[in-house]
C-alpha cells in the first residue's frame, strides 16, 4: 500500500507553442483534457493567423474553457525575411466560424514567449517538455537568447515536416515553411526531439461519426471540438483540407505512442532556395553519414487515434 500520494505520478510540464488555428485549438483542449500532463503555458506565434489572432483565440480558448494558464504573446513574423503570414485556411480570425467570447478580463502574461519559456523551463529544473505546433519562432528566438534551455528542455514534440512532400510548396509543410530559419536552429540545438509530419497527420483525419459522438457528450471542451470539427469538415466538403489533426498527432506522439510508428533520422531543413525553403531533409538511408538527431513519425493507427483524440477531449 504506497503511502498518501506516493504512488502518485507527477504530472509532465508542458508549453504549448502554437499558431491557434482550428487544429490547435483542438490540441489544446485534448492536452488540457490529458491526465498525464500539466499544461504550464500556452504561447502564441503568427501562422495560421496573426498572432494577434492566434493570442487572442488561445484566450479566448482558455477562459471559455475555465482554465487557469498563462497565455503569452510571441512572434508576429517569423525569423526568414517572408514578413508576416497568414491565409484563411482556418479562415480570418484563425478558428473558422468558430467565436468564441472576447475574454477581456483574462490577462496575458507580462512576459512574451521566450521569457516564459526560459523561466517555466529553469523552474521544472530540466523536466519541462515543449509541444511545439506552429511555425518554430518562438523557440527558435528562446534558444539564441537563452543557450542554457538546451540542457533545461527535455524533449521538443513538433508538428512539422515531412518524409516526402509539401502541403503550401510540392516539398515543404506549412510550419517548417513559414520560418525555415527558426526550424534550423532548432533543429540543430541537440534537444532530443520528436518529429510528426505529414506523413502521418494526413491519416489523422476526423469523421463525422466523431463529432456527433462528441457532441452528445455535452462537455464544453467536446462541444467546442465538435463545433470546430464540423467548420473542417464543411470546408473539406468545399474543396479545402479534410479535418486533419495536424497538432493533436503530435500531442499523441507525446502521450499516446502506442498509436503511432517512429524511426531516428538525421534531419536537417532547407533555407536556401525559394523554391525549396522550409523542405525537411529526412536522411531515411543514411546518405549523409551524420547521426540522428530527431525520432520522425513514419506511421499511426488512425481508428486508435481518433478514440485516444475523443477521449482527452470527453475529459475538458
Ligand atoms: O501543416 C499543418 C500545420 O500548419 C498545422 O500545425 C496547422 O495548424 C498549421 O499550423
Ligand atoms: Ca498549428
Amino acid at each position: 500500500m504506497s503511502g498518501r500520494g506516493e504512488g502518485r505520478m507527477k504530472k509532465r510540464p508542458f508549453i504549448i507553442d502554437c499558431d491557434t488555428g482550428t487544429d490547435d485549438a483542438i490540441a489544446v483542449i485534448a492536452a488540457l483534457g490529458c491526465e498525464e500532463i500539466c499544461v504550464r503555458a500556452i504561447t502564441s506565434v503568427n501562422g495560421n493567423a496573426r498572432e494577434r489572432d492566434t493570442s487572442r483565440n488561445n484566450r479566448n480558448l482558455i477562459a471559455y474553457l475555465g482554465m487557469q494558464v498563462e497565455v503569452a504573446h510571441g512572434a508576429s513574423s517569423p525569423l526568414y525575411p517572408r514578413g508576416e503570414y497568414y491565409d484563411d485556411t482556418h479562415g480570418n480570425s484563425g478558428l473558422g466560424n468558430v467565436v468564441l467570447r472576447d475574454a477581456e478580463e483574462y490577462l496575458y502574461s507580462e512576459d512574451m514567449a521566450s521569457e516564459v519559456i526560459r523561466r517555466i523551463a529553469e523552474g521544472e529544473k530540466g523536466d519541462l517538455e515543449l509541444l511545439v505546433v506552429g511555425p518554430m519562432t518562438n523557440i527558435a528566438i528562446a534558444l539564441t537568447m537563452y543557450p542554457v534551455l538546451k540542457e533545461q528542455i527535455k524533449h521538443i514534440w513538433f508538428m512539422g515536416g515531412a518524409v516526402h512532400g509539401g502541403n503550401i510548396t510540392t516539398c515543404a509543410e506549412f510550419n517548417v515553411w513559414v520560418d525555415p530559419a527558426a526550424a534550423q536552429i532548432v533543429l540543430n540545438s541537440g534537444i532530443s526531439m520528436t518529429m510528426v509530419g505529414l506523413d502521418v497527420t494526413e491519416q489523422a483525419a476526423m469523421k463525422r461519426e466523431d463529432v456527433d459522438e462528441l457532441r452528445v457528450c455535452g462537455t464544453k471542451g467536446a462541444v467546442l471540438v465538435a463545433d470546430i470539427l464540423d467548420y473542417m469538415l464543411e470546408r473539406y466538403a468545399n474543396g479545402g483540407e479534410d479535418a486533419l489533426m495536424h497538432d493533436a498527432s503530435a500531442l499523441a506522439a507525446a502521450v499516446y505512442p502506442e498509436c503511432m510508428d517512429f524511426e531516428p533520422y538525421f534531419v536537417d531543413v532547407e533555407c536556401g532556395s525559394p523554391y525549396t525553403a522550409g523542405h525537411t531533409a529526412v536522411d531515411v538511408r543514411g546518405r549523409t553519414g551524420k547521426e540522428p538527431n530527431v525520432n520522425v513519425a513514419v506511421g499511426i493507427r488512425t481508428d486508435e487515434f481518433r478514440q485516444w483524440l475523443k477521449e482527452c477531449v470527453r475529459k475538458c
